[in-house]
């Protein structure tokens, strides 16, 4: 028989400067999913990714004067960066902007086409931007705002290819009822069914209105929805139509990790896309909760941090990753501050674990020469210790593989917590100091055999912690190199000498470290300089902030904030087109005491010569940045529609250059 195979994915992430610690959540699960079942002696394909394409990424792009490209360009390897960061081990990472990618979402289409499954029609309806969804007006209320985000729909007309999703309500209605374990958890499983048999329509495929995705082959004013663009990444992403031999091997996939946001795309759309298309079902799709913050959403407040890069420099990935596994259960939303990771690291890892480690080694250097002994007859403590690691190793295991991975830790630091106490009972310094040589070596074995297996089973959730324990063991090796078969009890060979080290997780003063944190936060948000910068120090000039993301408690600012910003009235004295970059002018502008160059994204809505003369409001404190090697001196002020027409924002009455908007 092969080797036992397992395919996970994450979904494929937005580019956006903006990702919290909750976006991390999906890829560490993912993550230590893949561990473990590499542990366990099997081969893993685990696949993350970008969602490059969309009318989201686009105005986003545009808001900061770039093209789409240049702006996802820039994003991804912030992602890629964050993920090593966090020792996430994927064994791919597409992007939906790759040539390999964009010809299996041309031949999906192409052939739903072809056999009459996408036909073309016209759309008129309620889209929320932000999601990228059409909803019903019987679903957004009087103030026609999305159920998903909250904000304000649109209403569209247009032209769109649709595809007949509702022929395949019944054949997917059939398979649900017939795989309990794909829809996971159960609760999630009855809404989908429920949604479904409350009437699927046929479903829009296709927008006209913008142009960054991948154009309908047939019809390139076209170009096919963001998410049937994202979700047929999980097929190019193990080679269909590149590699027949690897894309048998891996698909279907075992496993679609998703948030709860985005499960009826994965558990609806997707698989019924599938049936279309004549392949075989995903084996599950599991939905888990959601990462809050006290204030509802993700967001940051006093001594509060969301950047995961922040909270990795400072409390190291582990911790991080520790957290997110522990505090999230099974299909539940979780709350996330920074208080409580704080008391996780101080209770869990600094003191059960990290604690538990270093006075064992401390024990062993004093009474045995830190040389592991050769231990005698077992009493039945002792028994009682070796039956809880063999029935951790098992308890750990099913958890994980029903994707429980709290409870997996949970039942680790069972055995954590029975380490501890087992020196308490046994009282090592009491044998030693009577003598009693032979028990002495009987408790110092069993303890250190129970620790070894512990920082085995430790490992595929905290790499870098696993591999510390395992090395001041005195162990040998990589410790996810040895197998599941290395937690059979006995693998500690006598005589081996433990090398210690420093201890795993420092202990925290919480009170300290939070305020630290609210300084650093109210000095980031003074400084012109940091504020410039998105979550992961990618420079964020000239945005123009969406609520989602994630800046303040409830997306209001204070008169205060205003202030900060310093609108004045400009003249264009003079603009032209910036060679090579088929969006951007470059104007030279009158603030009145001053002259400046301005570079905007306004290429395709301005001919330069109707620019010069008009009279226009510009942000004049904004921090210059280079676009397209030209500097920018602030920003100009314009608005867009739904369509994607542009008006610049003007004066009802001529004023002097310079004169402050407020
Ligand atoms: N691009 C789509 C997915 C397409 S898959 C074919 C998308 N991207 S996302 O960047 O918005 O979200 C990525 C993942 O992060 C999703 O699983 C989402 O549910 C998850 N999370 C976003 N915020 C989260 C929390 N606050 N907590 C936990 N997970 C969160 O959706």
């Amino acid at each position: 028989m092969g080797k036992a195979k397992y395919y996970i994915t994450t979904p494929i992430y937005y580019p956006s400067d903006r990702l919290h610690i909750g976006h991390a959540y999906t890829t560490v699960f993912c993550d230590a999913v893949s561990r473990w079942r590499r542990l366990a002696g099997e081969e893993v394909f685990f696949l993350t990714g970008s969602d490059d394409h969309g009318q989201k990424v686009q105005r986003a792009a545009e808001a900061r004067g770039m093209s789409p490209r240049e702006y996802v360009d820039q994003i991804v390897p912030t992602f890629k960066e964050l993920w090593r960061r966090l020792d996430v081990a994927y064994t791919d990472f597409i992007r939906t902007t790759e040539p390999r990618h964009v010809k299996v979402v041309q031949s999906i289409f192409q052939r739903l086409y072809d056999q009459g499954d996408i036909y073309k029609g016209a759309y008129e309806g309620w889209y929320c931007t932000p999601c990228e969804t059409f909803w019903l007006e019987s679903r957004l209320g009087e103030e026609k705002v999305c159920p998903d985000c909250g904000r304000p729909v649109e209403w569209v007309k247009e032209e769109s290819y649709f595809f007949r999703m509702s022929k395949y309500a019944d054949q997917l209605l059939a398979h649900i009822e017939a795989n309990p374990d794909f829809i996971q958890p159960e609760s999630r499983r009855n809404e989908v069914v429920s949604f479904i048999t409350s009437g699927l329509e046929d479903l829009s495929v296709s927008r006209t209105t913008f142009d960054w995705g991948v154009p309908v082959p047939f019809d390139p004013k076209h170009v096919v929805y963001v998410w049937i663009d994202a979700l047929t990444n999980y097929l190019t992403g193990v080679g269909y139509l590149q590699d027949d031999e690897q894309f048998a091997k891996w698909w279907p996939a075992d496993c679609h990790v998703v948030g709860k946001d985005i499960l009826r795309f994965h558990a609806v759309i997707w698989p019924a896309i599938l049936l279309a298309a004549g392949l075989p079902l995903p084996k599950q799709v599991y939905a888990h909760g959601w990462l809050l913050t006290d204030t509802g959403k993700m967001s940051k407040s006093k001594g509060n941090v969301i950047d995961p890069i922040r909270l990795i420099d400072r409390f190291g990935a582990d911790a991080i990753r520790y957290f997110l596994l522990r505090e999230v259960a099974f299909g539940q939303d979780a709350r996330y501050n920074t208080e409580a990771l704080i008391e996780r690291i101080n209770f869990d890892l600094a003191n059960d674990l990290g604690n538990g480690l270093h006075r064992s080694i401390a024990m062993l250097r004093r009474f045995c020469d830190g040389k592991i002994p050769e231990p005698g007859p077992a009493e039945p403590m002792d028994e009682a210790l070796k039956a809880l690691a063999d029935s951790t190793v098992r308890a750990v295991d099913a958890a994980v593989r029903s994707l429980h991975l709290n409870t997996a830790l949970v039942e680790l630091w069972k055995l954590v917590r029975a380490i501890n106490k087992y020196i308490d009972d046994a009282q090592p310094w009491t044998l030693s100091k009577e003598g009693r040589h032979e028990r002495l070596g009987t408790v110092m074995y069993h303890l250190f055999e129970a620790l070894r297996i512990e920082a085995l089973l430790i490992a595929p959730f905290l790499p870098t912690t696993g591999q510390a324990m395992w090395e001041q063991l005195g162990q040998e090796g990589q410790v996810l190199d040895q197998g599941l078969k290395a937690a059979a009890w006995g693998g500690t060979r006598p005589g081996t000498v433990v090398k210690g080290g420093d201890p795993l997780f420092p202990r925290l003063d919480v009170d300290q470290v939070l305020d630290e944190l609210a300084r650093e936060n109210e000095e980031r948000e003074s400084s012109p300089a940091q504020e410039a910068k998105g979550a992961q120090g990618q420079p964020k000039a000239e945005s123009k902030t969406t609520k989602d993301e994630a800046g303040s408690d409830d997306g209001l600012i204070t008169i205060d904030d205003f202030a900060k910003v310093e609108l004045r009235v400009a003249r264009v004295v003079a603009a032209d087109k910036i060679e090579g970059a088929d969006k951007l002018l470059k104007l030279q502008v009158d603030l009145g005491d001053e002259k400046r160059q301005i570079v905007a994204g306004i290429a395709q809505h301005y001919q330069p010569e109707e620019l010069v003369g008009k009279t226009i409001v510009v942000v004049a404190n904004l921090k210059p940045a280079k676009l397209r090697g030209e500097i920018s001196q602030g920003m100009l002020l314009a608005a867009t529609d739904n369509s994607g027409r542009l008006s610049l924002v003007t004066l009802e009455h001529d004023l002097p250059a310079g004169s402050v908007v407020r």
